[in-house]
This record gives structure tokens, C-alpha cells and sequence, in this order.
């Protein structure tokens, strides 16, 4: 790969500076798009051989809520991004040298379509083990959300992304919210700018609910209704349109407008849908205490969750026989296939029309 020119590149000095003293034991050969929490390079690490990603972000502002770069490096969770070292690169930034994912994050397989209910909880139970990690060393994260969710090559969700964690100073419970991933923000940090504990659980609660097939639309004019996408088109200049959507956006957080758990596909038990409210509730005393109570409720209720997935775009069954519910192209109507060992042959047994009474059908044969 060619190497990266990196006195041309559009960054800090310091940043450069660093960049060039690292070039001695990486070859770095690629800059990631510039995110809102730093910036990337990637290359290969003339030491070991492996890839790795090298994240530059902001440690300036106030030293009460510095989460030293060397004590992150320290958290050893299987969940959590490991960090081969840590250091500044001046007084404003610091810098992280991870392993490099090439399973890519999370928001890459949602945009697949991929969703399914047991991954769903099994990559929100990795998050929250790795969670507890941060937490117990008095730091909050503040920025979960899908693309900041590695996977490893065996399939674990791996917290990265620490751009945004503060250390919670003693004698406190929160630290100021962050003014990243609007549409992620809790509604205390709208309200008070304070982010706890609680703002993390809020974050995996929105996670869960994506995982499992939520809808979670990223453009700003998609949360205004058409009365306020009639105003934001009115207005001429884009930043007074991205602060109108802004507080349109915030108001919808603190009235808890944000998920819509009907969106959920029927197949997302009640349990699950009450797991997910309960996370995001818009009270933080009134969400799961911490990622061990959380953890506790995922699997108190894990025997009632089906195996139900998406694959090759079909809403599919697992339980020995495979069903999988169709829509004919034809007329568009849904109908079943099942599969026992060989191919998927359709099944006319099914009385149901749509994919909700399917979905139900398919649930009384299998138990
Ligand atoms: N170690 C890594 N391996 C593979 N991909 C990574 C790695 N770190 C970050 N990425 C990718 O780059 C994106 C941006 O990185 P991130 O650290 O989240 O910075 P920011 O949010 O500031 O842009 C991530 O969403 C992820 O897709
Ligand atoms: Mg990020």
C-alpha cells in the first residue's frame, strides 16, 4: 500500500509531529474520515507486522475529568479496544495505538440489514461486560452508539472509540454531557449537560434497540414533522438549519419521542421491548442501575427470546426445522418456506397474510 504523505495532511502540527516520530515503528498508509471525535491513521506496525489504527483526539479542557490515555491503556477487557499504547501527542491531544478490526463496526452491518434477536443480545451483553470495566474505574464513556462498536474476528462486540470518556471526579456521580451523536444524547445531558452512569445505560438501550431492528433514521430532517420540514426549508442558511433541527431534535429526547418501538419487527418479544424502555427511560433513576442489573434482566429473560433473524433479507425461524417468511414478487403477498435438511420448499399451510400474523402462525406450530 502506498505510504501516507503526512506533511500534506490538513491536521494540527502536534498532530503531524507525532505522526512522524510514530513513522519509525508504523508504516501508516491510510487517514480514516475525519469523525467528530478526532483523527484517525491507519497503517502497519513495522514491529509486529499487525495493522493498527493510531486515533488522535482532544484532551484539552478541564483536568478534573481527564481520563489519563496510560489508565486506559491499562483496561484489560476482552470487550474493550485494547490499546498497544497510549500517550500525547502536546497539551491538547493524545493519542491511541489499537489493534485494526477489519470486521468493521456495527453500523456497517446494520446498513447490511443484518439484524437477529439472540446476536442482538449477545452484542449488547459484550458491550455491557466491557462497560462495567469503564465504570468500575470511574469513567463514563459517552459516546455508544454503532459505529463506535468494533467486532473481532470471533464475533465480540468491542468498545472503541475513546474520544469521548471522562473520569467522573470523586465525591461526583456525573460529569457534562457531550455535544457528540445528537440523536444518542440522553435527555439529562439536554437538560442539566450532566451524564452519569445512567447516560451509558441509555446509550446501550438505544443500541439494543437498533440491534434488534429499530428504526433510528440518521438524517436531521428525518425526526421533524411536516410542519417543521416546511420551516427548515425556509430557512436559507444551513447552519440556522442544522440549529433548528438541533432543537427540534432535543425537544423529541426529553419528551421521549426518540424510539418508536413499534417500529420493531413483530417477532421482538414484550420483554425485549420493555428491556429497551426501561433503559432509555427519560428518568435516569428510573433505568437498570448498572451493567450488572442490566446484564441480570438480559438474562432473566433470554429463555423467552426466539431465534428469529434476517437472512437473505427474509424475516427467518430457527428452532431444528427452518421457516422463513417470503413476499412474492409477483403480487406481493407473504408466504412461508420451511426447510428441514435439504432446500427451502414453500409451505401452504399457512392461513396468514401478513408478516405479523405469519410471524404468530409459526410461533403456535413451533411450540
Ligand atoms: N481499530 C479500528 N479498526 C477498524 N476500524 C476502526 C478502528 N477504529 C476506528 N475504526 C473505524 O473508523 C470509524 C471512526 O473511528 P472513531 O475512533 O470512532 O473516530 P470518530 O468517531 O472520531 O470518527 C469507526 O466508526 C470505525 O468504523
Ligand atoms: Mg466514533
Amino acid at each position: 500500500m502506498p505510504s501516507l504523505n503526512i506533511d500534506t495532511l490538513s491536521v494540527p502540527e502536534a498532530i503531524k509531529r507525532k505522526l512522524n516520530d510514530l513513522s519509525n515503528s508504523i508504516a501508516f498508509d491510510k487517514q480514516g474520515r475525519k469523525g467528530a471525535n478526532g483523527w484517525l491513521f491507519f497503517g502497519q506496525n513495522l514491529v509486529h507486522g499487525q495493522r493498527v489504527a493510531v486515533k488522535f483526539y482532544d484532551w484539552g479542557g478541564d483536568p478534573q475529568y481527564h481520563a489519563e490515555p496510560q489508565f486506559l491503556a491499562q483496561l484489560n477487557a476482552d470487550t474493550v479496544i485494547s490499546i498497544n499504547n497510549a500517550s500525547f501527542a502536546d497539551d491538547n491531544y493524545a493519542y491511541f495505538e489499537t489493534p485494526y478490526y477489519e470486521r468493521g463496526d456495527l453500523d456497517d452491518q446494520l446498513s447490511r440489514g443484518i439484524h437477529a434477536n439472540l446476536r442482538a443480545i449477545s452484542m449488547v451483553c459484550d458491550v455491557l461486560s466491557g462497560l462495567s470495566h469503564l465504570h468500575a474505574g470511574g469513567l463514563v464513556h459517552r459516546d455508544l452508539k454503532p459505529q463506535n462498536i468494533l467486532l473481532s474476528d470471533d464475533d465480540r462486540a468491542i468498545i472503541g472509540d475513546f474520544g469521548s470518556v471522562k473520569r467522573i471526579p470523586d465525591g461526583h456521580t456525573t460529569v457534562p454531557g457531550s455535544g457528540h451523536s445528537l440523536i444518542y444524547r440522553p435527555p439529562e445531558s439536554i437538560t442539566t449537560n450532566s451524564y452519569g452512569i445512567p447516560g451509558d445505560i441509555y446509550q446501550v438501550g438505544i443500541l439494543l434497540y437498533q440491534l434488534l431492528g429499530g428504526s433510528l433514521p440518521y438524517a436531521e430532517v428525518a425526526w421533524l414533522n411536516s410542519r417543521q420540514q416546511r420551516q427548515y426549508e425556509r430557512i436559507e442558511d444551513p447552519v440556522d438549519q442544522q440549529i433548528f433541527a438541533a432543537d427540534a431534535i432535543k425537544n423529541r429526547i426529553t419528551r421521549r419521542r426518540v424510539l418508536d418501538l413499534h417500529s420493531l419487527p413483530p417477532w421482538v418479544c414484550t420483554q425485549l421491548r420493555r428491556t429497551v424502555s426501561k433503559a432509555c427511560h427519560t428518568d435516569p433513576t428510573r433505568r437498570y442501575t448498572g451493567c450488572a442489573d442490566f446484564l441480570a434482566r438480559i438474562a432473566a429473560i433470554r429463555p423467552q427470546v426466539r431465534d428469529w433473524r434476517i437472512e437473505d433479507g427474509c424475516p427467518t425461524r430457527y428452532n431444528g426445522n427452518a421457516y422463513r417468511i417470503v413476499r412474492e414478487p409477483s403480487d406481493g403477498t407473504y408466504r412461508v418456506k420451511k426447510k428441514r435438511t435439504g432446500d427451502w420448499r414453500h409451505d401452504n399451510s399457512f392461513a396468514g397474510t401478513s408478516v405479523l400474523e405469519l410471524v404468530e402462525e409459526i410461533e403456535e406450530r413451533i411450540c
